[in-house]
């Protein structure tokens, strides 16, 4: 019998390591060592051997159970740890991916301007609107106080179109005072809005393009006064250019839609190579405003003995190269990916008033 146990002590060691998982053990260890198991078989039957057989076969098979208990804790842990091994695995998530992924395309500098001048005249309580690129002369000049074969329609190059409307022919908008006409005919007084939008005028050089883009104001209600348009004007370029010691001026100046009109002057620094806004001695026009004249008032059906108010136009490709030190206005639309890169801005970076314009 005690020459037999090295084979069993071999058996069970094998049987041990072959279990492939916990439940397998378990079950082994019941058949080994439970209450019938093989070897409490063995350790009961030492009672049954001859007296002097006794306490040699008593020593072995406890010995063997502990050492069968050893094995058994052995192989539980090893077990244990691979099934933890196998779950970390499987669970695995890489903690140095970033967050999102990089983003490819980049913001042109005309809507990262656009959604930063909506951003703070929407917090001044602006809404947006729109009009169609493509107008009729009674919104572009003759609802604006434009008087037929007036010079000031040409001063505005305007594209002409071979369509026409009533006979006479369509033509690209030659600015976004078009979208003031429209706003105030389809709507009820009083009006906050701004306008951006693309416009047109035949022209080109470093600063013209024959398509650019502005943006439109127009405040009209029972008492808005040139104070307001000061204001509200002089808190946008301050807002726009994120400096609060901006300077600023208002020089007379002429369109036929506006009565007083003015051009605005932000205080300036030039060298020959740059202008940084808000510093030096020096004025750089920036936009174009005034209070609405009555005849535009009376054109859309108003009267002008009950609404006033003022309007205003920007270029905001000019602003756009001001704040972002772009020299020449011509690459903007040239869909150069080596500009666009250098120029773009970082898309879901949305300009706030509360989170920053720029970031
Ligand atoms: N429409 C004018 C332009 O294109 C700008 C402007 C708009 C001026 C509104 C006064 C009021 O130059």
């Amino acid at each position: 019998m005690l020459a037999d146990i090295d084979a069993l002590k071999a058996e069970i060691e094998d049987a041990v390591e072959a279990a492939p998982d916990l439940g397998r053990l378990e079950q082994l260890r019941v058949e080994l060592l439970g209450k019938k198991g093989r070897v409490t078989e063995l350790v009961k039957g030492v009672s049954s051997l001859p007296p002097e057989e006794r306490p040699k076969a008593g020593q072995a098979f406890n010995q063997l159970k502990r050492q069968i208990e050893e094995v058994l804790a052995e192989r539980r842990t090893a077990l244990a740890d691979e099934a933890l091994h196998a779950r970390l695995l499987a669970e695995r998530i890489d903690v140095t991916l970033p967050a999102r992924p990089r983003a490819e395309g980049r913001i042109h500098p005309v809507s990262q301007v656009t959604d930063e001048l909506t951003a703070i005249f929407a917090d001044m309580g602006f809404a947006v609107a729109e009009g169609p690129d493509i107008e009729n002369d009674f919104h572009n000049f003759t609802a604006l106080n434009f008087p037929p074969e007036h010079p000031a329609r040409d001063m505005h190059d305007t594209f002409f179109l071979e369509a026409e409307e009533n006979g006479r022919p369509l033509l690209l908008r030659t600015h976004t005072s078009t979208i003031q006409v429209r706003h105030m005919m389809a709507n009820k007084p009083p009006y906050r809005i701004i306008a951006p939008g693309r416009t047109y005028r035949c022209d080109s050089d470093a600063t013209h393009t024959p398509m650019f883009h502005q943006v439109e104001g127009l405040v009209i209600d029972r008492r808005t006064h040139m104070g307001h348009l000061k204001g509200c004007l002089i808190d946008f370029v301050r807002a726009y250019f994120e400096r609060d010691d901006i300077t600023a001026r208002f020089r007379p100046s002429f369109f036929p839609f506006t009565e007083p009109s003015a051009e605005m002057d932000i205080g300036c620094r030039r060298t020959k190579e740059e202008i940084v806004v808000g510093e030096g001695s020096d004025w750089l026009e920036i936009l174009g405003c005034g209070m609405v004249h009555p005849n535009v008032l009376r054109a859309v059906g108003l009267d002008p003995a009950e609404w006033q108010g003022f309007a205003f136009g920007m270029g905001i490709d000019r602003i756009a190269m001001l704040k972002y030190g772009m020299p020449d206005l011509r690459p903007f639309f040239e869909a150069d990916l080596a500009w666009l890169r250098h120029y773009g801005f970082v898309p879901l970076d949305l300009p706030t008033t509360f989170g920053g314009l720029t970031r």
